[in-house]
């Protein structure tokens, strides 16, 4: 097919994710025929640095060697074969080695991607609550701007206003713990998680987070001991707390759990995205054994629950290779070296004119341009045409420019990517 007539195909029938359609039709889309490590490749020949690692997903680079022949073996024996009553070699493997490297975490529940996780550690955390004495707890608490995913469960406990606005009325009801979005203002974030989890604990399931950086919010990064306050209170009052790892996991953050930062564990953990490598969608929903016991006995008490793809072998086989690389190629050994480049190059950003803000935290470097308006701001979305006329693919979150690139991306690469982020602001905005 043609580029032309891949265009004019998409143009008249996919409807794409976060995407204004009108605008987009408008627009010349990138056309990837293939991918390489930390590079995308159009189908005119011309390659691209992939600032975000594909939505944060491909954590190794694309088509990693070792994950392409995991997937291939496993093809070469079982494609499918549904959990239901049955296992097979991927599921049980994986399950081991993840649990090993996660403390307090005991059992693994399989899911699609970072959506249905949180949708099914929010129903886990619900009946948990019934099935222990609790039935009048069923409230969700989640902090303003979070995000969680897109199923009905996940937007409830968001915060995103955008995203949250035309469903509004048919979300479950969540309480909202306003966190601020620059640095000060810490100790009233602190006092609200603490007040409203003491106060309404009779009636709260569990408290949803995203650990130490709230992704779509526009990379907030927020102090550590948010979430040890988070821990304490939830501990103190029997409150599951739901830490929502799938963007910050698997070395994202420097280390493999982001709630590491912090020293604590959750009762549930969720986690997408890097799980397979970016190469299948695929996740898992963590539980420590105080969640799993409540589902034991008789069969009236069991998580009636699962995907058609729940712990499906391909996304096992290649979600097992992923640690196996990690402990072999020592990956997060790697991440000092390569965060630091980051955080000098946004901490240089941050004395350019036109840059409100700049932050980063291992593998993530963020900035707020001046004068945005949010996530439907075009300010970043002129950073992005520059970036690919120099070569970068760097889809903004608003007026919120950033990278995550692969967390093992080359450092010449990465050198190359961050110069042409400090070139396309500057050709963007001040220049
Ligand atoms: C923290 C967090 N949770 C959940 C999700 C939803 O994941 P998915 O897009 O795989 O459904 C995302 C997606 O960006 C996320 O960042």
């Amino acid at each position: 097919m043609s580029r032309d007539a891949i265009v004019a195909a998409d143009r008249s029938h996919v409807w794409h994710p976060y995407a204004a359609m009108d605008e987009y039709a408008a627009t010349d889309p990138l056309v990837v025929a293939r991918a390489e490590g930390a590079w995308l490749h159009d189908v005119d020949g011309r390659a691209y640095l992939d600032g975000n690692a594909s939505w944060w997903t491909s954590v190794l680079g694309h088509r990693h060697p070792r994950l392409v022949a995991a997937l291939t073996r496993q093809l070469g024996e079982l494609d499918h074969c549904a959990l239901a009553g049955a296992t097979h070699a991927p599921a049980a493997e994986l399950a081991e080695a993840l649990l090993a490297r996660s403390p307090g975490m005991t059992r693994i529940f399989y899911v699609d991607d970072g959506s249905t996780a949180v949708e099914a550690a929010i129903k886990l955390s619900v009946q948990h609550a019934a099935q222990t004495g609790r039935p009048g707890r069923h409230k969700l608490v989640s902090l303003s701007e979070a995000f969680h995913g897109d199923t009905v469960g996940a937007a409830s406990v968001s915060g995103v206003e955008v995203f949250r606005r035309p469903f509004e009325r048919i979300l479950f009801e969540r309480i909202r713990v306003d966190v601020p979005t620059r640095d000060e203002g810490w100790e009233r974030a602190f006092a609200q998680l603490s007040d409203v989890v003491s106060r309404d604990a009779d009636s709260i399931a569990a408290v949803v987070l995203e650990p130490v950086v709230q992704g779509a919010a526009g990379m907030r990064v927020h102090p550590p001991e948010l979430l040890r306050e988070a821990r304490r209170v939830t501990r103190e009052h029997d409150v599951t707390l739901i830490l929502d790892e799938v963007f910050t996991g698997y070395g994202r953050t420097g280390t493999f759990w982001a709630s590491e930062h912090a020293g604590v564990t959750g009762d549930i953990v969720c986690t997408a995205k890097g799980f397979s490598g970016g190469m299948l969608p695929m996740g898992g929903v963590l539980t420590d054994d105080r969640i799993f016991d409540a589902f034991r006995g008789p069969r009236e008490r069991a998580f009636y629950y699962g995907h058609s793809f729940t712990g499906n072998p391909l996304g096992a086989a290649v979600g097992r290779e992923v640690l196996r690389v990690f402990d072999d190629e020592r990956v997060l050994d790697g991440i000092p070296a390569r965060a630091a480049l980051i955080r000098e190059t946004f901490e240089r950003l941050g004395r350019r004119d036109g840059v409100a803000a700049w932050r980063a935290i291992g593998m993530v470097g963020a900035l707020d341009l001046d004068g945005g308006s949010g996530y439907l701001s075009r300010g970043g979305w002129r950073v992005y045409d520059e970036a690919r006329r120099r070569g970068a693919y760097l889809r903004p979150l608003g007026d919120v420019v950033y990278v995550t690139p692969s967390i093992n991306i080359p450092l010449s690469d990465l050198a190359r990517l961050l110069a042409i982020v400090e070139e396309s602001v500057d050709a963007a905005w001040v220049g």
